[in-house]
């Protein structure tokens, strides 16, 4: 058995990509599947923790079990989602998303009440079918208590569309400009907020690792960070192995420590027991 090194601690987790909308039918989005985030929430219920999943984009991964999953599209609706978990102010189906488009809810209820509505329900946990359910317990449970820890593995889209065309963009023309504006840092926002929670970000980089590493440790304040190699092949991204660098902050003075090429299951499993460990130091 799996030694209970986050028992009691409550844990959020950003995975997969962001969708960022163009206009009703089109998004700018990237190739993340999201595994390793949905293998950390495995990992981390494994170890004893509780757990709540943020998924961005349109995962189609199914939800660990004993997990808690909030489905999102965009960068801007992960970052909501994010804040109101971390501070355990999200309440039932309550979160107080901007993305008009966003399905979430239904997701959150077909989880709950093993429905299959296909209309858009609103967004103060009505699920408009005229039942009455119970709310599933995970949402009530979290309510209002903050979480310990929090693990960004999404792939933040880095811009997004000023504003999405309200209607289908047609193309008359030869040529079209997208104009982009930068999306908010969900991680360094989290961290710099919390001093208290202890954070763990992701870096993919092509060379340079430890220096850019490093670099993205302490600008985003974090306590942890996993890193891998991109420019390799066999790792990363929509594969199922993973191999990487972990660097800590400072004030933990722990060393370096390097997780050979392994699947992204026994990865997330090292890396829960690490973060186990360096919390109790
Ligand atoms: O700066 P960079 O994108 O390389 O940082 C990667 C880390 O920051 C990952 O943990 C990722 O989930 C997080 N991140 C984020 N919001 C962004 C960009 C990155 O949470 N807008």
């Amino acid at each position: 058995t799996t030694p209970q090194l986050l028992a009691g601690k409550r844990v959020v987790i950003t995975a997969g990509p962001t969708v960022e909308a163009i206009d009703p039918v089109r998004y700018l989005s990237n190739h993340s599947s999201g595994k390793m985030g949905f293998a950390l929430a495995r990992a981390c219920v494994a170890a004893g923790a509780e757990v709540i999943l943020i998924a961005g984009g349109k995962v189609a991964l199914p939800t660990p079990l004993n997990v808690t999953r909030i489905d999102v599209l965009s960068a801007k609706d992960m970052l909501i989602a994010a804040q109101q978990c971390v501070d355990g102010t999200h309440s039932e189906l309550q979160l107080d998303l901007e993305d008009e488009h966003d399905h979430s809810h239904e997701h959150a209820h077909e989880h709950a009440h093993e429905h299959s509505h296909s209309h858009t329900h609103d967004h103060h946990g009505d699920c408009g079918c005229g039942d009455e359910h119970e709310l599933p317990q995970a949402y009530t449970e979290h309510q209002f208590v903050k979480a310990d820890i929090f693990i960004a593995t999404a792939a933040v889209a880095d811009y997004r569309t000023e504003e999405a065309a309200p209607q289908k963009i047609k193309k008359t023309q030869d040529a079209m400009n997208l104009s982009l504006v930068k999306n908010p840092d969900i991680l360094a926002t989290i961290s710099l907020a919390h001093p208290e929670l202890f954070v763990v970000g992701f870096a993919a980089e092509t060379q340079d690792v430890e220096r850019y590493a490093r670099g993205k440790l302490a600008a985003k304040a974090l306590d942890m960070i996993a890193c891998n190699d991109v420019s390799r092949a066999d790792i990363g991204f929509a594969s199922d192995d993973n191999a990487m660098q972990v660097f800590f902050s400072e004030r933990y003075e722990r060393d370096a420590i390097t997780l050979d090429k392994a699947s992204k299951d026994k990865i997330a499993e090292q890396l829960a027991s690490i973060i186990g460990e360096t919390i109790a130091q």
